[in-house]
């Protein structure tokens, strides 16, 4: 593009929040009884999906972000534009610390997070202030 400005489509929350919640019956969570959807759109416009995935040893739960960005490097989709993750009621969930760390690396804190119908999304960089990231990782070190 002449000016370098970058067009990119709007984002249909609608859309993004209906695939986070269609997903969620997909969860294996018999433990919690928490069924949780994660749906990304990425920046080849592809929307990714996940959904938390439970063991008999507790610890060892995967939620639903960490497969949404397993499935988004494993498709080479670039990184992520907006995310929302649903409980499969149509309301968004809060993504839990680890998983804000987690996206965080693979779109920065510009991604947008779902904040539910009607309410204008919030910033990672919102959920997640004075984040340590890769750039931080890379001037700190000492050998
Ligand atoms: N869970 C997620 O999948 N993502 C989150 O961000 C919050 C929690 C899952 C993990 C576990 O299977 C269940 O929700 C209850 O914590």
């Amino acid at each position: 593009m002449a000016n370098g400005a970058r067009t990119e489509r709007p984002i249909d929350w609608t859309a993004l929040r209906a695939a986070a919640d269609r997903v969620s019956a997909r969860a294996h969570a018999p433990y919690s009884g928490l069924h949780v959807g994660a749906a990304g759109l990425a920046e080849d416009g592809e929307v990714v999906v996940a959904c938390n995935v439970e063991n008999a040893s507790y610890g060892l739960t995967l939620c639903a972000e960490c497969g949404l960005v397993s499935a988004l490097i494993a498709g080479a989709h670039g990184p992520l534009r907006a995310v929302s993750v649903t409980a499969g009621d149509r309301r968004p969930l809060a993504p839990c610390g680890r998983c804000r760390q987690v996206l965080l690396e693979h779109g920065g804190g510009e991604i947008l997070v779902d904040a539910g119908e009607g309410r204008e999304p919030v910033t990672l960089a919102a959920l997640l202030p004075g984040a340590f990231d890769a750039e931080e990782l890379a001037s700190r070190r000492t050998s």
